[in-house]
């Protein structure tokens, strides 16, 4: 296979390095933005008066055929032996025009030419993210309408702690989402300058208008600095902490809840559809797509720090370490995706044990710290207060019962301030979760409330996916 930079070189490649050395089984999937980037590059090189009118017109013409063929036979690019996908698009681009084809690369580095492919190319792929996210948060908020009054134990420490609404739970996770799109959107932001024209380093000697091919290219504006733009790939490493963060996130309902399908706890059940079972024993159900997502997550985790270690110490501008940046992105979007979507399959299916889950979040002394409140609204310091109820807890488990059903008698003995039916009555888990009505508690009241705002600002529908890969 012919190269791009012979000419200097009177030996041929060892074959084994040259397999090593190739990106194309990988950067093909920029070659859409490849050929897009290419033909606004001949667009600008016309602009500049370095290719004339028609040229640009008869590239740009095979480009477009190019693109069509690329798009009809995906083998077309697999199958070739080129080093990369800019090797591939030039070669394929001589088999259309000819000589012509040999103009298109005058003042464009592969530097700044793989710069703009990936910025492009997040641009569009990064959208299918946001979209599955948007998408796993309505899943949650559906769950958390149905929901919102559901008592569930609450934990500290995997400890019972006080009573929450399964709603406000799930809630939360559509809270940590929305702080992860926010980040995909902040890396969307800043990527948004178009490398071409910075050539190999230094910037093009062309005469190139990089204001207006930043334009054509749907760029916000070009990048200020040619050494810093061809080595820099801190969107990559943003993107890819967006991720590690999302999944950190997933991991941790997937966590939750793979606790709360237990048989200890019982109080989720995961639908048929995203469990598997064992070969060997016949009973089991396992919940496999929320262990596979805790899984996923280390190896997402691991993209991000293997190219804060490639671009460690890494000297200015373009090294050939920097083409490490692709693969680990690539299958973190692809996974990251895919959790996610598996995720609000997951979120649309599993279902809660109600009645065991009102009895578990009324047992285990969830409302210790509600009869502290209550001895405190009588007029007792907090102080005393806790040290008080942490005696009925004791006399409780003692007794082998829940603190509202102590006997009377060891009732009043132990809060005289308060009759002891007002006392059972306010301890109920209903009148416990009621009276955490205060903005961001988990009150039924304050989760519908927050239902209807997370209605409000999510979009209902949405097309199912923005990019193409
Ligand atoms: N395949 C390379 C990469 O992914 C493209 C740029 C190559 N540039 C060079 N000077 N060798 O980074």
């Amino acid at each position: 296979m012919s190269k791009l930079w012979g000419g200097r070189f009177a030996g041929g490649l060892d074959p084994f390095f040259e397999a090593f050395n190739r990106s194309l089984p990988f950067d093909r999937r920029m070659v859409d933005e490849d050929l897009v980037g290419s033909a606004a590059w001949a667009r600008a090189l016309g602009r500049a008066g370095v290719l004339t009118a028609a040229e640009v017109k008869k590239l740009e013409k095979a480009l477009a055929t190019l693109r069509k063929r690329v798009a009809a036979d995906p083998g077309l690019c697999e199958r070739a032996a080129d080093e990369d996908v800019h090797s591939f698009v030039e070669r394929e681009l001589g088999e259309l025009v000819g000589t012509l084809a040999k103009k298109l690369h005058t003042g464009r580095s592969r530097n700044d030419q793989v710069a703009t492919d990936l910025r492009l190319w997040m641009k569009r792929c990064v959208g299918d993210l946001d979209l599955a996210m948007a998408g796993l948060q309505r899943a949650l908020v559906a769950l958390a309408a149905k929901t919102s009054d559901l008592p569930v134990p609450g934990y500290t420490h995997l400890q019972r702690a006080q009573p929450v609404t399964a709603g406000h739970h799930a809630l939360a996770y559509a809270e940590m989402l929305d702080r992860d799109r926010g980040r995909v959107a902040d890396a969307l932001r800043r990527m948004d300058r178009s490398p071409l024209g910075c050539g190999a380093l230094a910037g093009t000697a062309f005469p190139v208008d990089r204001k207006a091919l930043a334009e054509d290219l749907g760029f916000g504006g070009p990048t200020r600095n040619s050494l810093d733009t061809v080595s820099d790939r801190d969107h990559v490493a943003e993107v890819l902490f967006a991720c590690s963060l999302t999944m950190v996130h997933l991991s941790r309902l997937a966590e939750d809840w793979i606790f709360l399908g237990t048989f200890e706890s019982r109080l989720v059940r995961f639908a048929d559809a995203v469990a598997t079972g064992s070969s060997l024993m016949p009973q089991k159900k396992n919940p496999d797509a929320l262990e596979l997502i805790r899984g996923k997550c280390g190896r997402i985790a691991g993209h991000l720090q293997a190219l804060l270690m490639t671009m460690k110490g890494l000297p200015l501008a373009y090294d050939k370490d920097l083409q490490e940046d692709k693969e680990g992105l690539f299958d973190a979007l692809d996974q990251t995706t895919a959790c996610v979507r598996v995720m609000t399959t997951v979120v649309e299916t599993t279902e809660y044990d109600v009645e065991r889950c009102r009895a578990a979040a009324a047992t285990g002394y969830l409302n210790a710290t509600d009869l502290a409140d209550l001895l405190v609204l009588a007029g007792v310091p907090f102080r005393d207060a806790h040290e008080r109820v942490g005696i009925a807890v004791r006399t409780a488990i003692e007794h082998g019962c829940e603190l509202e059903d102590l006997p009377t008698d060891v009732l009043t003995d132990l809060m005289p301030e308060i009759p002891a039916a007002s006392l059972r009555r306010e301890l109920s888990v209903e009148r416990v979760l009621a009276r955490r009505k205060v903005f961001g508690g988990t009150a039924p009241s304050r989760v519908r409330a927050e239902v209807k705002a997370w209605q409000k600002r999510l979009p209902e529908a949405e097309p199912k996916k923005r990019g193409r890969r």
